[in-house]
């Protein structure tokens, strides 16, 4: 079933999640809430980063959620969110992979991002998922490492591709909403960048090679390194070697 969106459209803000997240605050917000603006002046990133894209060409905006999931899913919410991405992007010709925790690689190029901020109570109370997906910029900062649809197929309509990711996004919702996490985890390990292959990590001390297992019940990294030992990792302690 298609959700009722409540559709919020800016032309500049500093951050959608952060937006939607203030407004949540000081009025109730009802579920399906979107946020969409053309332009961000300080998009988050994770682990304290920024996200950065050319105004106007791409899709940055936030949704809220109210999961009332048991808080140890709440990697769950990742993971729906990369699904959908994925499948959107899918649907349009292009092949991605699912580098977790949940950045969405063509040909290990970044063609977007997701930060999922969750409210925690007893359940999850508020999950605020902001996405930035790269549409229509032909150019990006050699740094960036990063791609888009336009470079990968053709020029899309911005309404279009978001009408579709958030259909896919209530899609996999209801997957979770069902309990369905062991359908989810199948799909996601099926997409997931590096999943049982051999890949080249560091771990702020070293640089090793390790076999990519999954994740844990709780979403952290599992590999195992070439001593047979299996080690967990949480997104700040590990870096995947391209
Ligand atoms: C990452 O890969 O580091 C996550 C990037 C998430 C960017 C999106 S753009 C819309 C939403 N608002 C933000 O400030 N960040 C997210």
């Amino acid at each position: 079933m298609i959700p009722d969106f409540k559709h919020i459209k800016l032309k500049k803000i500093a951050s959608t999640n952060v937006y939607l997240h203030h407004l949540s605050e000081t009025k109730k917000v009802k579920e399906w809430t979107v946020v969409t603006t053309q332009e961000q002046t300080n998009g988050k990133g994770q682990k304290g980063s920024t996200w950065q894209t050319k105004p106007g060409d791409n899709l940055t905006f936030s949704v809220l959620l109210n999961p009332e999931v048991d808080p140890k899913h709440a990697f769950y919410l990742n993971i729906i969110s990369a699904l959908a991405v994925y499948k959107t992007l899918s649907d349009l010709g292009i092949e991605s992979k699912i580098k977790w925790p949940n950045d969405i690689l063509v040909n290990k190029q970044k063609i977007a991002g997701i930060l999922v901020e969750n409210q925690i109570g007893f359940n999850i109370k508020q999950s605020v998922i902001g996405i930035g997906l790269n549409v229509n910029q032909t150019e990006f900062k050699s740094s960036l490492n990063a791609t888009s649809i336009i470079l990968k197929t053709q020029y899309v309509e911005l309404l279009n591709v978001q009408t579709q990711l958030l259909g896919y996004l209530a899609f996999y919702y209801n997957l979770l909403q069902q309990s369905n996490f062991k359908l989810l985890l199948k799909l996601y390990y099926s997409h997931m960048y590096l999943f049982n292959e051999i890949g080249c990590f560091y771990d702020g001390k070293s640089k090793f090679k390790a076999i990519l297992l999954g994740i844990t019940d709780v979403g952290l990294l599992k590999l195992k390194k070439q001593d047979n030992q299996i080690c967990t990792y949480d997104i700040k302690d590990i870096k995947f070697i391209f």
